[in-house]
């Protein structure tokens, strides 16, 4: 009989002769595959995860994420939130932050202060750009998140907060495939996903894991966002693939669609990183056309979804 006594971070097992509780001295590497991981993560998770409910009051949740940090998940969310509002102002948009682990919602977003409760002791969304919802844990206030923690944290920023009523809830998340997706798409029905990748082969590659990991949890996949698909020379308008030209052998491989590109561009940059979004400060630019577009296709797949959900309460 073989005792685990200790692991390392490669999948090591230190084996011990039970018998003698002698050490053997013998490494073997277990055939555990990073697929069995996760299937074991997601077990244990399970048993502290909340039961799978839908915020009240509001009628669609969508994600934005990508395997890798840094390829402009916050600047798509953000973007693409406000693009709905503009396009449907009577549409009521919100969005969560829920990359606890490095929130940017608030900088991007240009939201400061505290969240109030309000008489329902629910958090009051911080507002800015009319009636987008933002929230946030403050940047000094993050901490190592772990597994449990994780999930009481997004339990509070989902339904301590009073988000109704709203029309569709944007969600961004953190890099990779980790405990804030599970707690997701276990707990709340998550109309679909936004897979947001840079066209380098690293990025795709990891995109193809956080593909995988929505097909498991059983979250649709809206489409594929390309962005810094290249930069454009302002000299002689020559394109430059920096990180390289693979999204759509990529895509076709996972049988997803592009469903915007959007190239390098220091003006969206500078947007972000000053709090106003490309969408309000440049309108008339090539990607806030192309965000509005993005936001149109976003809430014809929600429109869609409704009148699934509807059809299938009906039987
Ligand atoms: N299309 C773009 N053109 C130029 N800079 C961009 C573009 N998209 C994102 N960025 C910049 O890249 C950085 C990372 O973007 P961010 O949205 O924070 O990525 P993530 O959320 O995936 O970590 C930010 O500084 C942002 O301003
Ligand atoms: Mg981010």
């Amino acid at each position: 009989m073989l005792t685990k006594v200790g692991n390392n971070v490669c999948g090591r097992f230190l084996l011990k002769n039970v018998n003698s509780l002698v050490p053997c001295n013998t490494f073997i590497k277990l055939k555990h595959t990073k697929d069995d991981v996760n299937a074991h993560r997601a077990k244990v998770m399970g048993r502290g995860l909340p039961e799978k409910k839908p915020l009240p009051g509001v009628k669609s949740i969508i994600l934005v994420a990508s395997g890798k940090g840094g390829v402009g998940k916050t600047t798509t969310a953000v973007n693409l939130a406000c693009a709905m509002k503009v396009i449907e102002p009577d549409k009521e948009i919100g969005l969560l932050d829920a990359d606890v682990f490095g929130p940017s919602v608030p900088l991007m977003m240009n939201i400061s202060g505290e969240p109030m409760l309000n008489d329902d002791h629910l958090i009051e969304p911080l507002l800015n750009y009319g009636h987008v919802h933002g929230l946030l844990v403050s940047g000094e206030n993050a901490v190592v998140w772990r597994g449990l923690m994780v999930m009481q944290a997004l339990e509070r920023l989902t339904r301590h907060v009073a988000w109704a009523p709203l029309d569709c809830l944007v969600v961004d998340t953190p890099p990779g495939t980790g405990d804030t997706h599970l707690s997701l798409a276990q707990s709340l029905p998550i109309d679909g996903a936004l897979v947001v990748t840079t066209p380098q082969s690293a990025a795709l590659q990891v995109t193809k894991r956080g593909v995988n990991m929505f097909d498991k949890l059983k979250v649709p996949i809206i489409g594929m966002v390309e962005n810094m698909s290249h930069a454009t020379c302002i000299e002689c308008g020559a394109r430059n693939h920096m990180f390289g030209n693979e999204t759509r052998k990529s895509a076709e491989q996972m049988g997803l669609d592009i469903i915007e590109s959007f190239e390098a561009d220091q003006n969206m940059s500078d947007c972000i990183n000053s709090g106003k979004p490309a969408i309000y400060a440049l309108p008339d630019s090539i990607h806030a056309e192309k965000y509005r577009k993005l936001a149109n296709k976003v809430f014809k797949y929600i429109e869609t979804k409704g009148k699934e959900r509807a059809e299938a309460s009906k039987q």
